[in-house]
């Protein structure tokens, strides 16, 4: 078999993101292998998809933990225990602190839901169309230490209409989601790339 790359992929919720990443390397798109799915939230549905999938799970609930660093301390064992060379951070609902992200530093992705630097954080398919943009989309970046501030690697966008609610946007912005992160996991493990201060260039 060829050389494939062990990633952890974090959640908190449906986990549809990790759904089309277990896919996409299913059919041998990315060469990849998934060793372990984490989750903050222990009922987050994504976790029993992964079960169902046959993944080694760990649910790692944040409340559990007397702070941040604790917290951050038990996931980076497990996936230490694990061997994840890489990690994508796909719907996990937490800020990761500058150790974190040193830890995996051009190693971890993550997916937001609307064409960055345009609408970071949280809350974002109302904000998007109370600024009434007329065109979003989602973006695959590497994570630094800022809120979803990091290298773009892949970006997709979509129209914005009129009769747009929040879910009806949401949803058209995640059939991209789900196109957007194999692509973008598929080039980094496969191109050779460089960053050229904040660019990710393909070379
Ligand atoms: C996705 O839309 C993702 O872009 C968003 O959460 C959703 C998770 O869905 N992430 C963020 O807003 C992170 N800032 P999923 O659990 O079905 O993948």
């Amino acid at each position: 078999m060829a050389q494939t790359t062990p990633i952890a992929v974090l959640i908190s919720g449906r986990g549809s993101n990790f759904v089309a990443l277990a896919e996409a390397i299913g059919r041998g798109e990315i060469p990849a292998r998934i060793v372990l799915v984490v989750s903050n939230e222990p009922d987050a549905a994504g976790l029993a998809k992964a079960r169902r999938m046959g993944l080694a799970t760990a649910a790692v609930p944040h409340r559990d933990f007397a702070g941040r660093r604790e917290h951050e301390t038990a996931v980076l064992a497990a996936l230490d225990e694990a061997g994840a060379e890489w990690v994508c951070l796909a719907g996990y609902m937490r800020l990761l602190s500058e150790r974190f992200v040193h830890r995996y530093e051009r190693r971890m992705l993550n997916i937001h839901p609307s064409l960055l630097p345009a609408f970071p954080g949280l809350d974002v398919q109302r904000r998007t169309l109370e600024h009434g943009v007329k065109v979003s989309g989602c973006t695959v970046h590497l994570v630094d230490a800022g809120l979803d501030s990091g290298p773009i690697v892949v970006q997709r966008s979509v129209p914005v209409l009129d009769s747009d609610d929040a879910d009806a946007l949401a949803a058209r912005i995640l059939e991209q989601e789900h196109r957007a992160y194999p692509e973008a996991l598929r080039r980094l493990l496969t191109q050779d790339w460089r960053l050229d201060g904040r660019r990710v260039v393909f070379t």
